[in-house]
């Protein structure tokens, strides 16, 4: 699956191609790219902004989305940025009956510069392409997908917020939309993007949290889509999240759905452990999602000489490695919370607490890191940014 992720390389070639169209996207007409015509209409109802305080996450919508329509006959058309709106959905459609539904998670960050900058979006549209190929559906191209994202920012540009810590999170979202009782993959199916302003995860600092070792659920087995960002594993996981939280732990501890005996994720994020002086996380096997976040800490833990060793981790590894005193620190990586460090595991009745509940060296460096990138506040040696022309649109 690691193969699904572009390398730097690939990246900053594929992002300069874009920089260069998106450059000639902006000296031609304000609604018009030299690929797509989307059609834009402006609300006449712009909406007050939030406080910046009282983001939270996904609470908030801007004023815009992104949308456009795939049939058999007309293939993807009519795409266009239109004022915030509720869907016309037929009652029968395929998502509200047998699920195609999936989606991505990015974000568009205001820099310290100025500049806006969007994070990846090569690698968020390849694991949607698979994402839709194992759930039988059509995607959109790179190009339909950049431009969702780019003009939905240029006309809510206002809505990314200034705040350190915070950001405008996109939402990428594809759903089967033919109105077909049958059970067979839909004939139709409607893209579209959204956007929500929001906080830093724990406000201006990182924080710790509490998981439960989640052993009675799981979030996906051998040949199911554990692989891919559908509806349906976040449906899945809510029971084990729901009780964890009435037992006072704020996500899982995923762990494989045939043995209960090795690790495979955190709550939505993938999960790394630093035991003694290595880093090490679940491979990528079908069951997991290859996560952007999770890319760039291999990638960041390799430029920095610690290589993250990707190899199954068994539960009774990660309990003996506490025992010895070996267990420094665990973390979880995704688009929401960036890296989110561990404070503690809870073990049926036990409590196992991680590096005395504090946050871990390790994981406050790469916090910290894939921040300034982000920011703009160091070079981006790897080409993950692409930064978002402004002044053309509005
Ligand atoms: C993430 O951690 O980035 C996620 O995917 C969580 C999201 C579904 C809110």
């Amino acid at each position: 699956m690691d193969s699904e992720i572009a390398t730097p390389e690939q990246i900053a070639e594929q992002l300069a191609e874009h920089t260069a169209e998106d450059k000639m996207a902006k000296d031609s007409k304000p609604t018009k790219s030299n690929k797509l015509e989307i059609a834009v209409e402006t609300t006449k109802h712009p909406k007050s902004l939030p406080a910046n305080e009282s983001y939270g996450f996904g609470k908030f919508f801007s004023d815009h989305m992104f949308i456009t329509e795939y049939s058999e006959v007309l293939g993807w058309h009519a795409p266009r940025i239109q004022p915030y709106q509720s869907l016309r959905l037929d009652p029968g459609a395929a998502v509200l009956h047998y699920g195609q539904a999936i989606f991505e998670g990015m974000k568009a960050f205001r820099g310290d510069d100025g500049k806006i900058r969007l994070f990846r979006p090569e690698a968020n549209h390849r694991r949607m392409v698979a994402s839709a190929d194992r759930l039988c559906m059509k995607m959109v191209d790179f190009d339909i997908f950049v431009e969702s994202l780019v003009r939905l920012v240029q006309t809510d540009i206002n809505w990314v917020p200034t705040k350190p810590g915070t950001a405008l999170y996109l939402r990428p979202t594809l759903i089967g939309s033919e109105a077909f009782l049958g059970v067979r993959p839909a004939e139709a199916f409607i893209y579209y993007v959204i956007a929500s302003p929001v906080g830093g995860y724990y406000g201006d600092n990182i924080e710790t949290v509490k998981i439960w070792i989640e052993r009675k659920y799981s979030r996906a087995a051998p040949g199911g889509i554990g692989m891919t960002k559908a509806g349906g594993n976040y449906a899945a996981s809510l029971i084990a999240a729901t009780e964890a939280k009435k037992r006072g732990f704020a996500q899982v501890l995923w762990l494989d759905s045939s043995e209960k005996r090795f690790v495979e994720e955190v709550g939505t994020m993938n999960v790394f452990f630093r035991i003694g002086d290595e880093v090490i996380t679940p491979p990528l096997g079908g069951t997991i999602l290859p996560g952007v976040t999770r890319d760039c800490v291999i990638q960041l833990m390799k430029a920095r000489g610690t290589p993250v060793i990707e190899r199954p981790i068994g539960l009774d590894e990660v309990i003996d490695a506490h025992i010895r005193g070996d267990l420094k620190e665990v973390f979880g990586s995704g688009t929401a919370a960036s890296i989110s460090p561990v404070g503690a595991l809870g073990h049926g009745d036990e409590l196992i607490t991680i590096n005395g509940g504090k946050v871990g060296q390790i994981s406050a460096e790469l916090y910290k890191t894939l921040n300034d990138i982000q920011y703009g506040r160091i070079p981006d040696e790897f080409g993950w940014t692409m930064e978002i022309p402004l002044g053309a649109q509005k």
